[in-house]
Formats: structure tokens, C-alpha cells, sequence
């Protein structure tokens, strides 16, 4: 069954504390927090100080998406805020991949990699024994409200496959137009986490829409 991390990136910000603990009731496994930086990617979003006043309104574990350039500048900060996972992206600039995610881990939290569409999913294999959880794009990043792309689904047994062949138990992550029909298909191909942003923050019953993304895990497997 996959676990569900709703994006806050379609909840009302005017009142997120009140979205955060309200899907954190509904039964979200994390809470999914798209940090833009307008410079790896057009959009502009939130960053630690958001993070902190949120991390009062709910337990359930954060995992902060950072969507920036030189991320090995912010991880301090993001650990300090109350983020449980921070995922950084291959493709953006920073001294040593490496290094960011050794900081991660350093600062106590779990590190994941993400990789764009673009992205051949090899190229994160040099850095599998170093993180927590692979985070696999099914849009390009930068906004909430896109199509999810399908033609990024051999990546999901791919990397599966690596990770069984050197032993590494790691969840591996799919965000980016997910509903319920694309949840199916990424649960299908192996996601262990579902993030959706718009199909649970704009439904009517964000329950009903985690408890469909579980679901599709369900039938997936019969
Ligand atoms: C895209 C973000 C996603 C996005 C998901 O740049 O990383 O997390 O918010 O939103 P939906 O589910 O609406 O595609
Ligand atoms: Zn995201």
C-alpha cells in the first residue's frame, strides 16, 4: 500500500496551519513542502520560517522539497525548522552532491534525491548508499496543476532494481500530477509514496482522496 504525502503547494496559504493539521487529520503519511527558489525553477514559494510556525500544528513528518539552487547553503536552516526529510534535486548547482546529502544526514534528518523528468534515473546510482529515499519527478518542477508524465514510469522499477541488487530497502517517492488513475500507475510500477498536491488539497474529502491514492496501491497488486 503506498503512503500518501499531500503537497501543500495547492492548500489555501492564507490559513496553512489550519490545511496542514486538516490533512494531517485526514490520514496523510507525510506532508509534501515545495521550497521555490525562482532560480532552479520559475516559482517562488515558502522557506524555514514557514516550516517552523507549521511544525506546531501537526506530527506528522515533513518532507521539505527543495526545489533551489545551492541547497548545501540551506540545509542547516531547513533541519532547524522541523523538516524530518530533505530532498534535494541532481540537477541543481551546488558544490558536491555528495557533500549536501552527507550534510543532510549530519543535521539529523533523511536525505533524498530527486531527478527530473529529463533526468536519466541512472544518474543517481553513484549516490544510492548515501540517501534515504529516491524522489522520482512525473512533471517538470516549478508549479502545482500539471499533467503527470507517463514516459517517466520505467524509471520506478529501474532504480527499484539497483536498489534490490545492492541490498538497499529505500521508498522511492513519485510527485507530480498524481490522482487517482496515475497513482495506479506509479503504485503499479513500484512507488512506495504518492505526493499529490492538487488531487487531495482541491477534492471535496481530502480523506476520501488519501484513502483512493492508498487504494490504487491495493489494486495494484491483484
Ligand atoms: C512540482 C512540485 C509538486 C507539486 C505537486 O514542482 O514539486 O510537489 O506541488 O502538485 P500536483 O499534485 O498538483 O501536481
Ligand atoms: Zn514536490
Amino acid at each position: 500500500m503506498p503512503k500518501v504525502a499531500p503537497s501543500i503547494l495547492a492548500a489555501d496559504f492564507s490559513v496553512l496551519g489550519d490545511e496542514v493539521r486538516r490533512i494531517g487529520e485526514a490520514g496523510a503519511d507525510y506532508i509534501h513542502i515545495d521550497i521555490m527558489d525562482g532560480v532552479f525553477v520559475p516559482n517562488i514559494t515558502i522557506g524555514p520560517p514557514v516550516i517552523r510556525s507549521l511544525r506546531k500544528f501537526t506530527d506528522v513528518p515533513f518532507i521539505a522539497h527543495l526545489m533551489i539552487s545551492h541547497p548545501e547553503r540551506h540545509i542547516d536552516a531547513f533541519a532547524e525548522s522541523g523538516s524530518d526529510i530533505i530532498e534535494i534535486h541532481i540537477e541543481s548547482d551546488q558544490a558536491d552532491p555528495h557533500e549536501t546529502l552527507r550534510a543532510i544526514r549530519r543535521a539529523g534528518c533523511k536525505a533524498g534525491l530527486a531527478v527530473n523528468p529529463p533526468t536519466p534515473i541512472e544518474s543517481m546510482f553513484d549516490y544510492l548508499n548515501e540517501i534515504d529515499l529516491v524522489l522520482v519527478m512525473s512533471v517538470n518542477p516549478g508549479f502545482g496543476g500539471q499533467s503527470f508524465l507517463p514516459e517517466i514510469l520505467p524509471k520506478i522499477p529501474a532504480v527499484k532494481k539497483e536498489l534490490e541488487e545492492r541490498g538497499l530497502d529505500i521508498p522511492i517517492e513519485v510527485d507530480g500530477g498524481i490522482n487517482r488513475e496515475t497513482g495506479l500507475l506509479a503504485s503499479e510500477a513500484g512507488a512506495d509514496i504518492l505526493a499529490a498536491g492538487t488531487y487531495v488539497f482541491r477534492s471535496r474529502s481530502a480523506k476520501e482522496a488519501i484513502d483512493s491514492l492508498r487504494g490504487a496501491g491495493e489494486e495494484s497488486k491483484s
